[in-house]
């Protein structure tokens, strides 16, 4: 089928590549020049494991395009997925302004029977707006709601097999023509679930709100830990292996971040205010991940003491999580801010992040090797999950720092070890050695 993108974000682009790498002939569309010139020549714009080969294989294939605004390419478009930014306005409402521009900038090429599919992660009630919307220019198009599940650093096997793919359409042929696009995927097994417009939207809010809110218990269970000398760790595992519960999601950190959990959780939070609908678990780990960052400062102050100071100290992981190059609503970024606050010295080390962040904070000094970062360092924070962190060669680490201080935010390096090599060593929710 030929389906068009509008928007190469990350959601944009991975589920471009990807649908064209299942068979379909795919236009990618943006508005950003730049970044369409990068993608025609073959290079990514995003970090994300394996796209580039995916991308290569695709575009010598010709099935696959990058188009710089909106033109008659779009015109035989039997299908166009919506797939850009709903970022929060400053009274916390979800700002649609680019998706409902989108919907005019294509009104006047695409023919009648192309559908409008919203994959931007968008509240209920939205498609039928966009419905309406389109309706109101005089056109015929159905719009369908199809919201995405695809994980930074792990979305190519997220697109090839999820656990399900939601559709929310209002008749019949459009629940064909979905199951039309996606059949390389359903026919291995995966579900797809058919329901209406509002249903849709909703899933996918549910869904960030039911993750965020297991990360949100198990933080708070680990602060418990530390005050009852309880492990988090063993108790995180036998608390998964209850199958209704399950392993994932469970892992304790330094809050929760990206481009999606915060943002989704506020955006629903504010069309339940809206609507007089209470919720007030939604409340409480908006409440319980804002108050994260205040505790990880604490204990980092606790652990390194007071006075901070012209301190050295090494920040491992600027991203939100391993896998990505994603440093949006990172808890590094604000930890870094409130450490500087406090006149530290901060050498920074990520092995994605450094390129984005610049947009960030400019003058923060990074480096490009982990032990380049730890040399005389006074502490070594280590802030996300990647896995060279989990390496790290502690009895080199020992010989370069200045003073032999590990604290873990993520729990990646054992603490035995760390302690039988020299390092006073910290880490969430289980009893420092
Ligand atoms: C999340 C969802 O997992 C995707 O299903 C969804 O499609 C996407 O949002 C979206 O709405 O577009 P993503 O933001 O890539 O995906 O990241 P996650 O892997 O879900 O992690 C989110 C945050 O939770 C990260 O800060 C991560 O470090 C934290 N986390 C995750 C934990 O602290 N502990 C865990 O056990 C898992």
């Amino acid at each position: 089928m030929k389906i068009s993108f509008i928007g190469t974000g990350h959601v944009g682009l991975v589920s471009g590549v990807m649908m064209s790498y299942i068979g379909h002939e795919v236009t990618c569309i943006d508005i950003d020049e730049f970044k369409i010139n990068q993608l025609r020549q073959g290079t990514t714009t995003i970090f994300e494991s394996g796209l580039n080969q995916y991308m290569d294989l695709c575009y010598r294939n010709n099935q696959l395009k990058f188009i710089h605004g909106y033109d008659r390419s779009i015109q035989d478009a039997e299908c166009i997925f919506i797939t850009v930014g709903t970022p929060t306005k400053k009274n916390g409402d979800q700002d649609l302004s680019e998706v409902f521009a989108c919907c005019t900038k294509v009104a006047p090429y695409i023919s009648n029977k192309c559908a409008i599919v919203i994959k931007s992660t968008v509240l209920p009630g939205t498609c039928l707006k966009i419905s309406q919307f389109i309706k109101n220019k005089g056109l015929i198009n159905s719009v369908i709601s199809n919201p995405e599940f695809l994980r930074e650093g792990q979305a190519i096997q997220d697109f090839l097999n999820p656990d399900r793919i939601v559709i929310g359409a209002q008749n019949a042929e459009d629940f064909r023509l979905m199951r039309q696009i996606y059949e390389p995927i359903i026919s291995q097994g995966i579900t797809c679930i058919e329901t209406n417009l509002n249903t849709s939207e909703l899933i996918k809010y549910v869904s960030n709100t039911f993750l965020a809110n297991k990360i949100a218990l198990m933080n708070e269970m680990a602060n418990l830990c530390e005050i009852i000398d309880a492990d988090i760790t063993k108790l995180s595992y036998a608390v998964g292996l209850d199958k209704r519960i399950g392993h994932e999601f469970l892992n304790v950190g330094p809050g929760f971040g990206g481009s999606c959990f915060p943002k989704d959780l506020l955006a629903l939070q504010q069309l339940s205010r809206h609507l007089d609908s209470r919720c007030l678990i939604l409340d409480s780990v908006i409440k319980s991940n804002k108050y994260r960052s205040q505790y990880i400062f604490n204990k980092i102050m606790d652990a390194i003491g007071l006075d901070i100071s012209k301190k050295n100290i090494a920040i491992l992981g600027l991203t939100y999580k391993a896998g990505t190059d994603d440093l949006r609503n990172s808890p590094t970024i604000a930890l870094i801010h409130k450490l500087r606050a406090q006149n530290a010295n901060i050498v920074a080390y990520d092995p994605q992040g450094i390129r984005n962040i610049e947009n960030y904070l400019e003058d923060l000094y990074c480096v490009n090797n982990l032990y380049q970062a730890i040399e005389y360092s006074d502490a070594i924070i280590i802030m996300t999950e990647w896995l060279e962190f989990k390496n790290i060669d502690l009895i080199k680490a020992k010989k370069i720092v200045k003073q032999p201080v590990i604290i873990d935010l993520r729990n990646v390096i054992d603490n035995t070890y760390a302690t039988y090599c020299g390092f006073k060593y910290y880490s969430i929710g289980q009893k420092d050695e």
